[in-house]
């Protein structure tokens, strides 16, 4: 029987469908990459702006009309499972399965009594807080980035956020299980590695904190680069910015999401943390790796957020300079505090915030791209570029994708690459013999 993963939402649900692939292929199902030959369609999802989950339902809409000509079965896993649970099957009665994110573990036997015992819908969401996926360790295929999960779940409840209520409270999986996967994965070609959390920088193992983690991870010799999301602000020792400078594996790049410049929204965001003390992390950031690229993540039109606030948002960016940034307009979420805020902003203003924000950071990203021409770079090849049979594409250690000639010998290789040009958000390079 062959099933088809689609995947939508952050790293999470990407290291999670490989998770559910391997527990599928342990019990005898196959994989597949095409979509037309699939007995089953799961759909791992995402609730974290409507628009994802809007997404999603349209494209259950477009598979669903194969199901008259064949014994085709459609399942939902991930956060929009969680949330939604049964009510999804009321949305769409084509819907056979829903599998909320800590019962991974039963999707085969679900799959097995739809077709064999010819079973309706079918429903696994109980929540259950200790679930880590102990022992599995994911079977890797395609890309040459391997993304390990280190821990499961968000207690920080920000108040627009829907992730604490989706996937459940924070739990840190076992020091040893991480290492393993590690060495693995090395073992298995993928020299780059991202390690996976809501807010990593809380990990805590039996005495082990994160910044220790990375130095155990450092010691593996199977990988070349380390690297990790999501940090939070509020969390991000001075510890974990030595183990960073001081790892040698360790990337020269961080994700840090802002969300916002301005205190009093900051605060009704429940970030734990002030504009002047994320400016100084950044400032110490920089200080210890003077080549780090820092990426965040900003929410346009938070409730109550006033001009004044928002401009103060736009200020900070300017300021700070990311390498790149991921803008949101935000956007209500059921059951979360900030939804039932009664001022809302009007989504004409959200949209033409967002925009303003969009423009500002193209122009820093550019400015900062622009930056690298005439800068050596260690690339690690991970494909052959998508435009052209004769270059291939991989990223350097701060998270660019950089473009050059060669062939596809070079994939899983580190070369030395002489930056000549930055387009949009891509480097040109020439190789270094
Ligand atoms: N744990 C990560 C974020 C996961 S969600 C962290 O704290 O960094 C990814 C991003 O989506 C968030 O950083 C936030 O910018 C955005 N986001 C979350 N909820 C949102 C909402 N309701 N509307 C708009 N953007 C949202
Ligand atoms: Fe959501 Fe905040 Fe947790 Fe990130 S830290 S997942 S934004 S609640
Ligand atoms: Fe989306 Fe769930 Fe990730 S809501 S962002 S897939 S944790």
């Amino acid at each position: 029987m062959k099933i088809f993963i689609e995947t939508y939402g952050c790293q999470m649900n990407v290291a999670d469908s490989e998770l559910v692939s391997t527990i599928l292929q342990d019990n005898k199902f196959q994989i597949t990459k095409n979509v037309k030959e699939a007995d089953v369609i799961i759909f791992n999802t995402c609730s974290v702006r409507q628009n994802a989950e809007d997404r999603v339902m349209g494209r259950i809409s477009n598979e669903m009309s194969r199901k008259s000509k064949q014994n085709l079965k459609i399942g939902v896993i991930g956060c929009m499972a969680q949330r939604l649970q049964d009510k999804l099957h009321e949305m769409n009665k084509e819907i056979d399965f829903v599998v909320g994110v800590d019962q991974y573990k039963q999707i085969p036997e679900i799959i097995e009594n739809l077709f064999e015992k010819n079973t309706t819908f079918q429903e696994a969401t109980l929540v259950n807080n200790d679930e880590i996926y102990k022992d599995l360790y994911p079977h890797r295929g395609g890309e040459l980035n391997a993304f390990v999960t280190i821990m499961r779940g968000c207690n920080n409840f920000c108040s627009y956020c829907i992730v604490p209520h989706t996937r459940g409270r924070e739990r840190s999986r076992p020091l040893n299980d991480i290492l393993k996967e590690v060495e693995i994965a090395g073992k298995n070609g993928f020299k780059d590695v991202t390690l996976l959390g809501q807010n990593v920088n809380s990990y805590f193992f039996e005495g082990t904190n994160f910044a220790q983690l990375l130095r155990n991870i450092n010691n593996i010799k199977t990988i070349e680069r380390v690297r990790f999301v999501t940090s939070h602000p509020k969390d991000l020792s001075d510890e974990v910015i030595s183990a960073m400078a001081e790892c040698n594996k360790v990337c020269e790049h961080l994700h840090l999401a802002m969300q916002s410049g301005d205190n009093d929204i900051l605060a009704k965001m429940n970030r734990g943390y002030t504009a002047e003390h994320y400016l100084n992390i950044v400032k110490k950031l920089r200080k210890a790796m003077p080549e780090i690229a820092i990426t965040t993540d900003i929410i346009a039109g938070f409730p109550g957020e006033t001009e004044e606030q928002f401009q103060k948002t736009y200020d900070l960016m300017e300021k700070v300079e990311f390498d790149y940034a991921f803008t949101f307009k935000y956007s209500p979420r059921k059951g979360t505090k900030a939804a039932e805020f009664t001022n809302q902003i009007d989504e004409n203003v959200r949209l033409e915030r967002l925009q303003r924000l969009i423009k500002l950071q193209e122009s820093i990203t550019l400015k900062k791209y622009k930056e690298q021409i005439g800068k050596i770079k260690d690339i690690y090849v991970e494909k052959i570029s998508k435009k052209s049979d004769l270059e291939v594409a991989g990223k350097s250690r701060d998270f660019k994708i950089t473009v050059f000639e060669g062939d596809k010998s070079l994939i899983g290789q580190f070369v030395k690459v002489k930056i000549i040009d930055a387009v949009g958000w891509t480097l040109k390079g020439k190789i270094i013999k």
